[in-house]
């Protein structure tokens, strides 16, 4: 649990960033701690790497470290510089990139365990979606799962973008404890 302190500085902090960047941002709060361990759920230290797109101010990272990934594990991809440099001095032993979430295959990783991504589908154009997701199964190991919410009502990939990468997209849940209330879209390779 995050001392009051400490929620109302990340919650100014993510304010700020959005006002400066509202597409970018895509969000005036962080995630709820309900929806981010929604995020995490199924997931242990067993998985092996970790990528994370788009932490913020580290909603998301906090129930990765708590469901027993270790920090080494985590790989931290964020566009917005302070929250990138914020997210590297809290976990000195993560990997944090200052970056763009399209450009994942240049850290050539291999055999990671899970996707768990914050970023905001909903103001992304296709271009841009069709290059995560086509980085994201190259680093994937089999089986690995490319996790995602939303707070629209439908899986925030197109169909037809699923489609032309072989994917399927189930909703594991729905958070009503959430501003705005979300769903989390299980991504995966399908099964042939
Ligand atoms: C809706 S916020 C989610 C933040 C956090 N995961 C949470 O749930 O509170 C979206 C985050 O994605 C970052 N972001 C947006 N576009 C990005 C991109 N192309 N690559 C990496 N990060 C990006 C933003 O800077 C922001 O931190």
């Amino acid at each position: 649990m995050l001392s009051k302190a400490v929620k109302l500085r990340e919650t100014s902090s993510f304010m700020l960033e959005w006002m400066k960047a509202p597409l970018v941002t895509a969000s005036v709060f962080p995630s709820s701690e309900r929806l981010a361990r929604k995020m995490v759920k199924g997931l242990n230290a067993d998985i092996g790497k970790v990528v994370e797109l788009g932490p913020g101010t580290g909603v998301f990272t906090r129930q990765l470290l708590t469901c027993g990934i270790p920090e080494d594990n985590l790989v931290l991809i964020e566009l917005n510089r302070k929250f990138a440099n914020n997210m590297q001095e809290a976990y000195p032993k993560a990997m944090v990139v200052n970056g763009a979430a399209e450009s994942l295959t240049r850290l050539h990783l291999k055999e990671v365990g899970a996707v768990v991504s914050g970023l905001p589908f909903l103001s992304m154009k296709d271009k841009q979606i069709d290059d995560i997701l086509r980085g994201a199964f190259q680093v994937l190991k089999h089986g690995g799962v490319f996790i995602q919410f939303t707070y629209g009502h439908r899986c925030p990939v197109k169909t037809h973008i699923l489609k032309h990468h072989g994917l399927i997209a189930e909703r594991s849940s729905f958070v009503l404890n959430n501003f705005p209330p979300a769903s989390v879209y299980h991504i995966k390779k399908h099964p042939h």
